[in-house]
């Protein structure tokens, strides 16, 4: 149990690393806050136009997460993946660091799949990707694409992870409620769009 939590709290503290401010100050893009949507995930960081300094957020936001599960399944087993993956999660979303403000946790939810359950993260990628293209909104991509877990873990046979899926979905869906009424306004920016919007 003591390991348990010593993986908990290390996935935590991983998960809470804000990459994303980290890369647009080293890039001197500025603070990523005073930044379009104001939030700190990539793809707030490819509104300043920076398409390396947004891949390298990507990148490491789902590397951290990525590495807390890996971290978790070789010292205790899968259990523990997934609670350092959940951890690692919770740790992008309300990091201490930032003071418990944080991101929208679609590169971590990612990055925590990828390495847990691999086809179930790869499909669900690929539905994001598929949205983003078509409809070019990047909230929209991850509403979908979060949700659309919960069908891969049947279909490729991971049911031990739907409930870490239904809570990780859950989560995205209300960090992502501000998005949702811009969606409905019409007002959300697309992809590769300049305009600025808030919160
Ligand atoms: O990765 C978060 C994305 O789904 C929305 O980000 O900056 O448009 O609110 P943003």
């Amino acid at each position: 149990p003591v390991l348990l939590l010593v993986t908990a709290v290390l996935g935590y503290l991983l998960g809470a690393i804000p990459f994303g401010i980290v890369i647009a100050r080293l890039f001197g893009l500025g603070d990523l806050r005073q930044i379009g949507s104001g939030n700190i995930g990539a793809t707030n960081v490819l509104r300043t136009g920076n398409k390396l300094a947004a891949l390298l957020t990507l990148l490491l936001d789902a590397g951290k997460a990525g590495i807390a599960v890996a971290i978790g399944r070789v010292t205790l087993g899968e259990d523990a993946a997934q609670l350092a993956g959940f951890a690692a999660f919770l740790g992008h979303l309300y990091p201490v660091y930032l003071g418990f403000r944080g991101g929208k946790g679609v590169a971590t939810f990612f990055g925590t799949l990828l390495v847990l359950a691999w086809p179930v993260g790869l499909a669900s990628g690929a539905v994001w990707l598929v949205m983003a293209k078509l409809m070019r909104y990047s909230s929209l991509a991850a509403l979908v694409a979060s949700v659309s877990s919960l069908i891969w873990v049947f279909v490729f046979g991971y049911t031990d992870a739907m409930l870490l899926c239904a809570a990780l979905t859950a989560l995205i869906y209300l960090r992502h409620a501000a998005n949702i009424a811009r969606l409905r306004q019409g007002t959300e920016p697309k992809i590769g769009a300049e305009k600025k919007a808030t919160a």
